[in-house]
C-alpha cells in the first residue's frame, strides 16, 4: 500500500537534487566593491536552494541558510605589508606601478590558496561541486575547475581586459576598443597617432600578459594544485561563460557571443533602504542648505594622499555652505572645519539617498557611480587608478558629472567646480535620464545572472554558445594561410600572364620585323 507514494517521494527529491547544485564561487580581490557586486547573486542562489562555498575576502556578517564562507580576508594583510593603497593613494598610474600590483596580486592569490580551510577543500577527496563561479582578475582560481571537473562562469565587477573578451570570441578590434578601461583615455575618433598607439598598446599588453603574468600565475597552480595542472591559457579555452558589470548604457559598445552576459546598472544597489546610523542622520538632517558626500572609496585613503592636496580639499570645504560628509581613515583630521564631518566607514548607498545631499565628490569607481546615478546624484570625479579614470571620461562625456584631475587640482578650480554642479540643474538632470536608461530593460542585470547560472547548471556547461573562434590557431584568425595561399596563388597567375604576354610580344614582333623583309 505505501509502495507507490514512498516511490514518488523517492523519483520527487531525486528530480528536486538534481535541479539543486553545490557551487564553488570564488572572490579573491581584497577590496569591497569587488565583493559586494556578487552578494545578491549568491543569496539569490541560495534562496533557490543552492548549496554554495564562497571563497570571499569579506565574509557577509549574517548567516545566510545554504552558504558556507571561508574568510580570505588574509588578502588585506598581504595589500597592507606591501603598501597597495599607499602605491595608489599616492603615485601616478606608469608601467613600475603595474609591474607592482601585478607582484602583489601574486602574492595574496599565493597566502588565500594556501589558508588551511582552502587547502581542505582541494586536498579533500570526498569535496564534490557542480559548477565554479571565479573572480577573472584573479586567473589562478580557475584551477579550481579542472580540480573538480566542473563548467566555469568567470565574472568580473567591472569590464574586463581585452585578453578576456578575445579568449570568449567578443570583439576586439584596437581602433574600437583599447585595453584595460581605456586607460589611454581616448574618444572617439581616434587621430592615427592614437590608432597607432593603440594597436601597439593592446598588443604589448597581451605579450605581457601571456610571458609575463600567466608563466607568474601557472607557476602558483603548479604549487598549490599540482605539478600535473594544466597551464592557464589551456584552462581558460574551457570557460563556459563571462559575466560582467557591463552595461551599454554606459559602458561603449562591443558585439559578444551570447556567452558573454553583461549584468551591469546596479545590480548591487540594495533596493531596500536601510536607516543611517544617527551621528550621520543628525548631520544630514541638519544640513538644510545642503550636504556634500565626498569618498575616494576603499582603495584610495584619504588619509594617504599628497599632504598638498588634502590641505586642497580642507580650505576648499571650509569656504563652502554646505555640510561635508568625508570617508575618511584616522580618527583626527588636522585643521577639520566646522561644517565637515569624518567618519571611518559610511553607508554609502543609503546617506546617497538622504534628500539633502546635492553632489558625491568620488573617484569614481564603477559601483560608487552606480549607486549615485540610481539616486540622481551629481558627480564630481578626481579618479586615481584602474578603470577610475576611463570612467571619469565616461562621466563627464555623458554629462552627469566634471571630471577633475587631482594632480592639478587648486582651492579655485576645486570651489567652482562645486559650485556649478550643485548650481546647474543639466547634471541632475543627466542623472536622472541615465538612471531611467538603466531601469529601461527586459530584464533585471541579477534576473539575468541568476537565469544564465542555472541554465550552466541545468546543461553542465554552455559549450553549445560557444564562439568557434575560440579554437581557430592563431594563424587561422589572422588569415595568414589564406593570405599566404591568395598571395603565392596570384604571384603565379601574374607572374605567368607577364611571362605569356612577353613571349606573344616577342613572336609577334618577330613576325612583324620579318615582314617588310619579303616584300
Ligand atoms: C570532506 O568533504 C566532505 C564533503 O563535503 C565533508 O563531509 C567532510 O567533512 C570533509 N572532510 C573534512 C576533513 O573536512
Amino acid at each position: 500500500m505505501f509502495v507507490i507514494p514512498t516511490i514518488l517521494i523517492v523519483l520527487w527529491t531525486a528530480v528536486t537534487h538534481s535541479e539543486q547544485a553545490r557551487i564553488l564561487a570564488s572572490v579573491p580581490t581584497p577590496s569591497y566593491s569587488h565583493q559586494i557586486v556578487f552578494r545578491p547573486l549568491w543569496k539569490e542562489l541560495a534562496k533557490k536552494g543552492h548549496e554554495i562555498v564562497l571563497l570571499t575576502c569579506d565574509p557577509m556578517k549574517e548567516n545566510i541558510d545554504n552558504i558556507r564562507q571561508i574568510d580570505m580576508s588574509i588578502g588585506y594583510q598581504m595589500m597592507e605589508k606591501y603598501e597597495y593603497n599607499k602605491l595608489i593613494s599616492t603615485e601616478e598610474v606608469n608601467f613600475s606601478i603595474f609591474n607592482k600590483m601585478m607582484e602583489i596580486v601574486r602574492a595574496i592569490q599565493l597566502e588565500e590558496l594556501l589558508l588551511p580551510e582552502v587547502q581542505q577543500l582541494i586536498h579533500n577527496k570526498s569535496e564534490k561541486f557542480d559548477l565554479l563561479i571565479y573572480e577573472s582578475a584573479y586567473s589562478v582560481h580557475i584551477a579550481f575547475a579542472e580540480r573538480f571537473n566542473i563548467p566555469v562562469i568567470a565574472v568580473s565587477s567591472m569590464d574586463v581586459p581585452l585578453y578576456i573578451h578575445s579568449i570568449m570570441g567578443n570583439d576586439v578590434h584596437p581602433v574600437v576598443h583599447q585595453d584595460l578601461g581605456n586607460v589611454l583615455g581616448y574618444q572617439h575618433p581616434l587621430s592615427i597617432t592614437q590608432r597607432v598607439v593603440s594597436v601597439l598598446f593592446n598588443g604589448l599588453i597581451n605579450i605581457y600578459g601571456l610571458f609575463v603574468v600567466n608563466p607568474m600565475m601557472d607557476e602558483i597552480i603548479q604549487q598549490v594544485f599540482g605539478k600535473d595542472s594544466k597551464p592557464i591559457t589551456e584552462l581558460m579555452k574551457e570557460v563556459d561563460m563571462l559575466f560582467i558589470n557591463v552595461n551599454p548604457v554606459l559602458h561603449p559598445i562591443r558585439a559578444v557571443t551570447p556567452n558573454t552576459i553583461m549584468f551591469g546598472g546596479g545590480t548591487h544597489v540594495d533596493t531596500v533602504p536601510k536607516p543611517l546610523p544617527e551621528g550621520i542622520r543628525k548631520f544630514l538632517d541638519d544640513a538644510t542648505q545642503g550636504a556634500i558626500y565626498f569618498s575616494l572609496g576603499s582603495n584610495v585613503k584619504s588619509n594617504l594622499i599628497r599632504d598638498e592636496l588634502r590641505q586642497v580639499f580642507i580650505e576648499t570645504f571650509k569656504e563652502l555652505p554646505f555640510k561635508i560628509l568625508w570617508k575618511f581613515e584616522n580618527e583626527e583630521l588636522p585643521n577639520k572645519p566646522d561644517n565637515v564631518m569624518i567618519q571611518k566607514w559610511v553607508p554609502q548607498a543609503d546617506v546617497l539617498r538622504h534628500p539633502n545631499i546635492k553632489v558625491f565628490i568620488t573617484q569614481c569607481g564603477l559601483q560608487s557611480m552606480e549607486e549615485a546615478i540610481m539616486n540622481h546624484i551629481p558627480l564630481i570625479g578626481l579618479p586615481f587608478f584602474a578603470d577610475q579614470p576611463a570612467n571619469a571620461i565616461m562621466m563627464h562625456n555623458k554629462g552627469f558629472g566634471v571630471h577633475l584631475d587631482h594632480t592639478k587640482l587648486t582651492k579655485e578650480k576645486f570651489k567652482e567646480t562645486i559650485m556649478e554642479v550643485i548650481n546647474n540643474p543639466k547634471y541632475k538632470q543627466r542623472s536622472v535620464e541615465i538612471a531611467d536608461l538603466l531601469t529601461d530593460v527586459e530584464m533585471t542585470g541579477l534576473e539575468k545572472v541568476v537565469w544564465w547560472t542555472e541554465y550552466v547548471i541545468r546543461n553542465k556547461g554552455a559549450k553549445l554558445l560557444r564562439n568557434p573562434i575560440r579554437d581557430l590557431p592563431f594563424y587561422q584568425y589572422y588569415l595568414l594561410d589564406v593570405i599566404g595561399f591568395v598571395g603565392v596563388l596570384s604571384f603565379i597567375v601574374i607572374f605567368g600572364t607577364v611571362k605569356i604576354s612577353l613571349l606573344i610580344y616577342r613572336l609577334v614582333r618577330q613576325m612583324i620585323v620579318k615582314k617588310p623583309k619579303k616584300n
